[in-house]
């Protein structure tokens, strides 16, 4: 719901800077597939699947097209502190074959812009604690892509009637009055990052 949104937002800003960009959203919960296995197919001698992971499942097409993209974004919520299990398992696929164990060196296809949109049901401190989990997860995407940009909404809507659910926890005034502050600010954030990778994206293009 919020993450979709998030990406949406995004997409929409991009498409504000030109016609010419093209935004795919693949959702990794409509596919079917594995995280790596160590099949070590992409580090046998000459092997030509040091781009894009050897193994074919449902995540092959997803896997090619972010390896050629122009850019990539990475959008999940915060499941136990981290992304998604099927995020960590994406993002196993996409770049252990660029890692050169001769080289000790990530060497991706295109070295392009990124970023990332986490939601959260958590706010303040409890943020600042998950930090460093969200730091690691853009350290691997830096190891072969740029670093990316942080999108992040925190205290999120996580259902839109409070009152069908076990969820005394939780104030239902609080949360209203900050989606009503907050959140218009995060798809603001997630537009205006997505305009400036378009732009980033069409001035390469240029050079
Ligand atoms: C299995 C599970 C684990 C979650 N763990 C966390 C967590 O550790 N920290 C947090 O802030 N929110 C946590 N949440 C809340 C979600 O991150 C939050 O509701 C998010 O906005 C959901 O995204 P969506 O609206 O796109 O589905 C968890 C939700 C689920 C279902």
């Amino acid at each position: 719901m919020n993450t979709a949104a998030l990406i949406e937002s995004l997409k929409d800003g991009a498409r504000s800077v030109s016609d010419q960009i093209e935004v795919k959203i693949i959702r990794l919960y409509d596919l079917d597939y594995k995280g790596c296995m160590s099949c070590l197919a992409c580090k046998v001698k000459g092997s030509k699947f040091t781009e894009v992971c050897a193994y074919k499942d449902g995540l092959s097409d997803a896997l090619r097209e972010a390896a050629y993209a122009d850019g990539l974004v990475f959008a999940s919520p915060i499941y136990f502190s981290q992304v998604t299990a099927q995020m960590r398992a994406f993002i196993e696929r996409l770049i252990f074959p660029w890692l050169s164990y001769s080289k000790m060196a990530v060497t991706a296809p295109k070295r392009i812009p990124t970023a990332v949109i986490y939601t959260m049901n958590a706010w303040g401190q409890f943020v600042e604690n998950m930090k460093p989990f969200f730091d690691h997860f853009e350290s691997l995407i830096a190891m072969g892509l740029e670093k990316p940009e942080r999108i992040e909404a925190q205290n999120t809507l996580q259902v839109k009637q409070y009152d069908r659910y076990e969820m005394a926890a939780f104030s239902v005034e609080d949360k209203q009055r900050w989606h009503e502050e907050q959140w218009p600010q995060d798809l603001r954030r997630a537009y205006d990052v997505g305009a400036q990778m378009a732009k980033r994206i069409l001035a390469d293009d240029h050079q």
